[in-house]
């Protein structure tokens, strides 16, 4: 049988990578050892393609460019891990996926829903994730998190204004299709997600 396709997505610094550990144990039990990965990034040519991409360069880069970019890494960690791990009948858990386009290169940045609809339409067709979980934060609690941490990339840098359309947008896609999204609220003790989170998983795939 064809794996499944679990993705975490969502802003900052709401506790995606807490769970994911998690998660993975869950999988892990009941459906054999799980292939987890992250975006931009997950085989070697993607990360190194997410390196140039998060990287301070001296010079800019323009948006079509970045979201070129992150569809190139895309592109590359679908063919060359995510199906050929799905098809061999194991589950991928995948920490950030197409909505992270559409929320930051798309609602963030101001750039337009069509040229993203375009390649994911391109890029990943049907290789849709099964379950996406978007974990989410208010605003100002997402900037907290953010300068607690150690290192900043080029990406963490932002302010109020664009971490709320990156908020909102996911959020208005998760509405969108209620049947393969679920919005975890990040703000709960980590011990209530992860049960909120293993709850939802044993209702989708038992
Ligand atoms: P990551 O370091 O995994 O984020 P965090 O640990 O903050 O959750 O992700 C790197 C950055 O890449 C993150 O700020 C979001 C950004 N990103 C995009 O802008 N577009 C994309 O399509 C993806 C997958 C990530």
């Amino acid at each position: 049988m064809r794996g499944r396709f679990i993705v975490l997505d969502g802003v900052e610094g709401a506790g995606k990578s807490t769970q994911m550990p998690r998660i993975a144990d869950w999988i892990r039990k009941r459906h054999g050892e799980p292939v987890t990965t992250r975006e931009p990034g997950g085989t070697p040519l993607a990360e190194q393609i997410r390196a140039l991409t998060l990287a301070d360069q001296d010079e800019p880069l323009p948006p079509m460019a970045e979201l070129l970019m992150m569809f190139a890494a895309r592109s590359v960690h679908l063919e060359n891990l995510v199906a050929p791990a799905l098809d061999r009948g194991q589950w991928v858990l995948c920490d950030r996926f197409v909505d992270s386009s559409y929320a930051y290169q798309g609602a963030g940045q101001g750039g337009r829903d069509e040229p993203i609809a375009w390649l994911e339409a391109q890029i990943v067709a049907a290789r849709q994730p099964d379950l996406v979980f978007i974990f989410d934060l208010p605003v100002e609690r997402v900037m907290e998190r953010v300068r607690q941490r150690q290192a900043m990339d080029r990406f963490d840098r932002a302010d109020t204004g664009f971490l709320q359309r990156v908020r909102d947008a996911y959020l208005r896609r998760a509405a969108a299709d209620s049947s393969r999204y679920c919005v975890i609220d990040g703000a709960q003790p980590v011990d209530v997600v992860s049960r909120v989170i293993i709850e939802h998983l044993e209702a989708r795939f038992a």
